[in-house]
């Protein structure tokens, strides 16, 4: 079954590898399009013995054919953004404004707003925030008192709009004996970036929708996870956009049209990505987080330390009920397991079956999820699945354990990825295939 929209979303507290799964169905795709967050997220991508640092522009920038958009629903650091595009330029990728857009809605990052999120951090309740004025910058934009990309194209409102917004943030600065970033300075550093970014910026809302209208491939990539979903998620511990499928069609946003072309089956396949094991950085509670010599073992094997922040992630055992809970609430019709490698050489592999006396729909908010005791189920380990591509070369404790998964979540195994490069990934699902047109599946 072809189907022409695929939406990636992390499955639990972000760092899912979501970055790799998009790079690997970008090959055939016609866009790749980042619909929320900023960049507070990072992936590392493995590609051909190179390695690619991406924070903003869609994962889909390594491979030749698509074009990318950095959608509505993103908040933007225009001078992260200049640097990550001359990178990724000097890298040798293709990096035109003809092939990246950049909505005019997107949100403005500025100075004031990292300096803001410090303050919250360090004056206010910690959230353990990735420090990049991500929800500063979107609580302005719900204000409306926000800057967004189109604005920087008009010099006199920009100065006019800063400061408004420097306006309603004085009595903050004020209140901790504390001076914002000077304004003169925001406005000559928006005088030399502007110029550059310029270029990408694009007014039309209608662009996924002409596309769409023609058939086109499109690949939604979500940044975070669900369970950092700033309504849905363990709320305040959560990030200040929606990261569930549904903000796709927002945030790109995609073409509604489209939706409705869906009488043979969905036509937006809705994937969570997950890894085979759980990660949490930041503060906020996490069930299945192991203090013990198993979860600094996952640590230390998988390098669990941000990409962008440099933070050490908190490990655990999957937990499969809050995988469930993503999984009705996004909807999400697809696995994709990644990191499974790292789970090679345990003597057992637990899974989070549930939460002692906690029934199986509860709500998970950050309350019952902080008192919740994790109840595991154990698995026969396994070794050897460093870099396997193929299931039936898979040891058969693993084949069961993803399996246990995909059953427990009523979705499909769709990918595996058993390393960081582009071919330790299996590709196990029709829709997959046929969207990157592989047929590992067969092989
Ligand atoms: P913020 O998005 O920087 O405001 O951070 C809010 C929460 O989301 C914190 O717990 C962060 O650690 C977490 N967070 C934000 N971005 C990422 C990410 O890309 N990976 C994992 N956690 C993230």
């Amino acid at each position: 079954m072809t189907i022409n929209n695929i939406i990636t979303v992390g499955a639990q507290w972000g760092d899912e590898g979501k970055g790799k799964i998009v790079d690997f169905l970008s090959a055939e795709a016609d866009w790749v399009v980042r619909f929320q967050g900023g960049a507070n997220a990072g992936h590392t991508l493995c590609v051909d013995d190179k390695v690619y640092k991406l924070s903003l522009v869609p994962s889909g920038v390594i491979a030749k054919k698509p074009k990318l958009l950095v959608g509505s629903g993103v908040v933007i650091d225009p001078e992260s953004m200049v640097d990550e595009i001359t990178r990724l330029i000097e890298a040798g990728l293709s990096v035109s404004p003809e092939r990246l857009r950049v909505s005019a809605v997107a949100g403005v990052i500025l100075p004031i707003h990292k300096m803001l999120d410090e303050i919250r951090e360090t004056k206010g309740r910690k959230i353990g925030t990735t420090g990049r004025g991500i929800g500063p910058a979107y609580e302005d934009r719900v204000g409306r008192r926000g800057i967004r990309m189109g604005d920087l194209l008009d010099p006199a409102g920009f100065e006019a709009s800063l400061e408004a917004l420097y306006q309603h943030h004085l009595p903050v600065f004020a209140y901790f004996g504390l001076t914002p970033p000077p304004m003169e300075d925001t406005i000559a550093s928006m005088q030399q970036i502007v110029p550059r970014l310029a270029p990408y910026i694009e007014p039309s809302p209608y662009l996924m929708f002409h596309a769409q209208l023609n058939n086109a491939r499109v690949l939604y990539e979500g940044a975070q996870g669900a369970m950092l979903d700033v309504d849905y998620g363990t709320y305040p511990y959560v990030t200040s956009s929606s990261t569930l499928p549904a903000q796709a069609l927002m945030g790109g946003p995609a073409s509604w049209s489209a939706l409705d072309r869906h009488e043979k089956g969905p036509h937006f396949y809705r994937l969570g990505v997950t890894k085979a094991y759980s990660t949490r950085v930041g503060e906020g509670p996490m069930p299945s987080q192991l203090d013990d010599a198993i979860g600094e073992s996952i640590a230390t094997k998988g390098a669990e330390f941000g990409t962008v922040t440099g933070r050490a992630r908190r490990c655990g055992w999957i937990d499969l009920v809050a995988l469930r809970y993503v999984a009705r609430l996004g909807g999400l019709h697809g696995l994709a397991v990644t990191r499974l490698d790292i789970l090679d050489g345990f003597e057992q592999v637990g899974v989070c079956v549930g939460y002692e006396g906690v029934p199986r729909d509860c709500v998970l908010d950050a309350q019952v999820m902080s008192q919740a005791k994790p109840i595991f189920r154990y698995f026969e380990g396994w070794d050897g699945t460093a870099n396997v591509r193929h299931w039936h070369l898979l040891p058969k404790p693993a084949r069961k354990f993803l399996e246990f998964l995909a059953v427990e979540t009523s979705t499909e195994l769709a990918l595996v990825s058993t390393g960081p490069t582009r071919e330790s990934t299996m590709v196990l699902s029709d829709v997959m295939g046929a969207f990157c047109r592989t047929t590992n599946k067969y092989e």
